[in-house]
């Protein structure tokens, strides 16, 4: 399915700016809601409460996490541990990216990275307050002999091509079939294993590579419901579907718990099973600043629960741009530092020391302000107002640039995304405290920027 606002001239002539927008599909016919505003609350509350709100996550999903493509069991755990306690660096979430698991194949575990197995080791830590997250991949190894390859052929519950084979990519394990989740039967197979996973003593699950990301490999042989489904029919699903699954064999293991699941593409109803992640950026400015009105769209669009990698990833960072990227996302619903391997260590103490200690001061007023965080996210799942939200969400008039935001009604930030360290700012009608000097301001303001001081406003 596809929308165009204006962009392509075969549809739109001159005289059509803003008046007309063209919808169409590959096939079928779209199902068409018009959800009735004004003013914009009214619209974002209706759609959430149309495709669902997020159910209350757990606090510690609401923490600061740590990620690396590296991490992948014990000795990076410690690793970690050791000197989050020695710096004082707050953290809830550690996480493993693919090399936790045997060869790469999904539900499985490094025996050698986890030598008292992985439920002493996340027991060991959960008991320290960091739940340990494991990355799950849709991808199935195809290889004779692995048991979750092995039992899906028996089940058939595998994606199929047109000639009614099971379709075959190419991903992290090498040749990979996936997971047919349009069909209810593969879902529950999925959650079987997933359940399993979870009483290994995970906290939570980051569900990746379902876009379905199949490698150089064409994804238009891949059909769905016994090869019934054109892949297009499907394909925009495919994460929801897995999203589904993964939450709920994660509840089933845990019926008493809150469920906390991360995934990088996601669907209309997303809202209702994860939280999306903005995927792959890059360490510089231009990625920087498209993060605040991205994570703004998707607040407004019907999923609140998000954010982007700070610092990531295709790029090294460098301290000054990790320290305003921090303080730009420390309030983001979502905060995870996330960097690939083969780049600049970016966690907080890999950094000079005034590095660490900015990163840690904003990371500490992120769990000051953690009460008010959650509450946000209890009148989220009550009214379905999203957590980050423009100025004109609340405050009327004035021309606000899309870099300015609020973070429910009473927090308002004005990150400094250049290098230049300062800004003009117009703030809203009324008085607003000065998070920065702890004054009472109003109007026009130069909004200077020191490391301590992001323009922060109460
Ligand atoms: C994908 C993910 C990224 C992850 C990598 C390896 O690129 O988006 O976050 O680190 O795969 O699993």
């Amino acid at each position: 399915t596809w929308i165009d606002t204006g962009t392509d001239p075969s549809f739109f002539g001159p005289e059509d700016a803003n008046r007309k927008v063209v919808l169409g599909t590959e096939g079928g016919i779209p199902s068409l809601w018009i959800i009735v505003g004004p003013p914009l609350q009214e619209l974002t509350r209706k759609l959430q409460k149309l495709v669902g709100v997020t159910p209350r996550p757990p606090l510690w999903s609401l923490g600061y996490h740590q990620c690396r493509w590296e991490y992948k069991g014990e000795k990076h755990l410690k690793w970690l541990n050791d000197h989050m306690v020695k710096h004082k660096t707050p953290n809830d979430g550690l996480w493993l990216d693919i090399d936790y698991m045997e060869g790469y194949r999904v539900f499985t575990y490094d025996k050698d990275a986890f030598p008292e197995g992985p439920e002493k080791t996340c027991a060991k830590y959960a008991a320290l307050g960091r739940k340990v997250v494991p990355i799950i991949d849709p991808g199935v190894k195809l290889e004779p002999g692995n048991p979750v390859y092995e039992d899906g052929l028996k089940k058939n519950v595998f994606c199929l091509t047109p000639e009614g084979k099971p379709y075959v990519g190419f991903v992290w394990p090498g040749e990979t079939v996936f997971p047919d989740f349009s069909k209810p039967e593969a879902r529950t197979w999925w959650a079987g294993y997933a359940k399993s996973f979870k009483a290994l003593g995970f906290g939570g699950a980051w569900v990746d590579m379902n876009d379905p990301s199949t490698g150089a490999v064409d994804p238009y042989a891949m059909l769905f419901r016994d090869g019934t489904l054109p892949h297009g029919a499907f394909r925009n699903q495919y994460a929801l579907g897995m999203q589904m699954a993964t939450r709920d064999g994660f509840q089933q293991a845990s019926p008493n718990e809150r469920i906390f699941i991360l995934s990088r593409s996601g669907y209309t109803g997303t809202s209702r099973f994860a939280a999306i992640w903005t995927g792959d950026n890059v360490s510089n400015r231009w990625y920087l600043k498209g993060t605040i009105p991205t994570t703004l769209n998707l607040s407004l669009s019907g999923i609140p629960f998000n954010g982007p990698d700070v610092g990531w990833c295709m790029n090294d960072t460098n301290e000054e741009l990790m320290i305003d990227w921090v303080k730009s996302g420390f309030l983001f619903p979502f905060f995870r530092n996330h960097s690939g391997g083969s780049h600049r260590r970016q966690e907080p103490w890999t950094f000079s020391d005034q590095g660490l200690h900015i990163i840690t001061w904003y990371t500490s007023l992120r769990y000051m302000l953690m009460p008010y965080l959650y509450q946000l996210f209890v009148q989220q799942e009550r009214d379905g107002d999203p957590i980050l939200r423009p100025v004109q969400y609340h405050y009327a008039g004035g021309e606000i640039p899309d870099d300015v935001f609020l973070v429910g009604e009473s927090i308002l930030q004005a990150p400094v995304l250049e290098e230049s360290g300062h800004r003009q700012l117009d703030l809203p009608a009324g008085q607003w405290f000065d998070a920065r000097w702890g004054k009472w301001v109003s109007g026009h303001l130069e909004a200077v920027c020191g490391p301590f001081a992001t323009p922060l406003y109460f």
